[in-house]
């Protein structure tokens, strides 16, 4: 018979390696893989593209239908389409960075969002590898794992400003900051903030490389398929 289908909820700030180590721990091991970022991005995106005022919580609710978002859930290339539109470039902006907590503090778009997250699980045949920052607490809390990874702001910023090309990767003080600002409004939002559910497995990848820390999540992962 074949295994039963794992569930892996994987949370955390920003510049944990989160994104990396979901996406090497599903392509090691057959799972699909959801970054619900991109899915919070997406929205934000439709949202400044369709001249939704994303400061403005009631527009930004009654819009929050409206995009169709489908994500694939492939490790090697995943993708994002809005509207049928491919968005994983523009997803990536600036100023989609810069109005994404807000979008996504609005209840009516985690509702929304969270029902997208709760089908693509459901429907993963192998399983899948959630990553995002309420995925353990809120949106699987039935997931077989629960990992929450943490890192220091510095290093934290190092990582990301590593992402980032030219002008941007050069300032790595503005980076930390808008990245502590991003967490603090995601950490603090009233509707399913950024937390470590009660049953997760806590990681502090900073002074780990990603190598290792991809192998501590793929043990861990291996396990719980053994456990299922
Ligand atoms: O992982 P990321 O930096 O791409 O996420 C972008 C934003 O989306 C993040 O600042 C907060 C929001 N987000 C969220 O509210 N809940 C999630 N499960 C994932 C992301």
């Amino acid at each position: 018979t074949a295994p039963a289908a794992v569930i892996v909820a994987i949370d955390g700030p920003a510049g944990t390696g989160k994104s990396s180590t979901s996406k090497a721990v599903a392509a090691k091991l057959g799972l699909g893989y959801l970054d619900t970022g991109a899915q919070y991005r997406a929205i934000t995106w439709w949202m400044l593209s369709n001249g939704v005022d994303v400061d403005d919580a009631v527009a930004v609710a009654d819009a929050s239908v409206k995009p169709a978002i489908v994500s694939g859930t492939d490790p090697a290339a995943p993708t994002i389409t809005v509207d049928g539109l491919d968005a994983a470039g523009p997803i990536r902006t600036q100023e989609v960075t810069s109005a994404v907590s807000a979008v996504s503090a609005v209840p009516e778009v985690r509702t929304r969002i969270t029902e997208l997250q709760r089908e693509i699980a459901a429907g993963a045949p192998e399983g899948i590898v959630v990553e995002g920052r309420d995925i353990g607490s809120t949106v699987l809390p039935d997931a077989d794992l629960k990992i929450f990874l943490t890192a220091s702001p510095e290093a934290r910023a190092a990582r990301r400003s590593g992402e980032l090309t030219g002008k941007e990767a050069a300032d790595l003080a503005a980076t930390r900051e808008a990245l502590v600002k991003r967490d603090a409004a995601d950490s603090s939002r009233k509707t399913s903030p950024l937390a470590k559910a009660a049953d997760a497995v806590e990681v502090d990848t900073t002074d780990l490389t990603l190598e290792q820390v991809i192998e501590c999540v793929v043990t861990l992962t291996e396990a719980a398929m053994a456990a299922k």
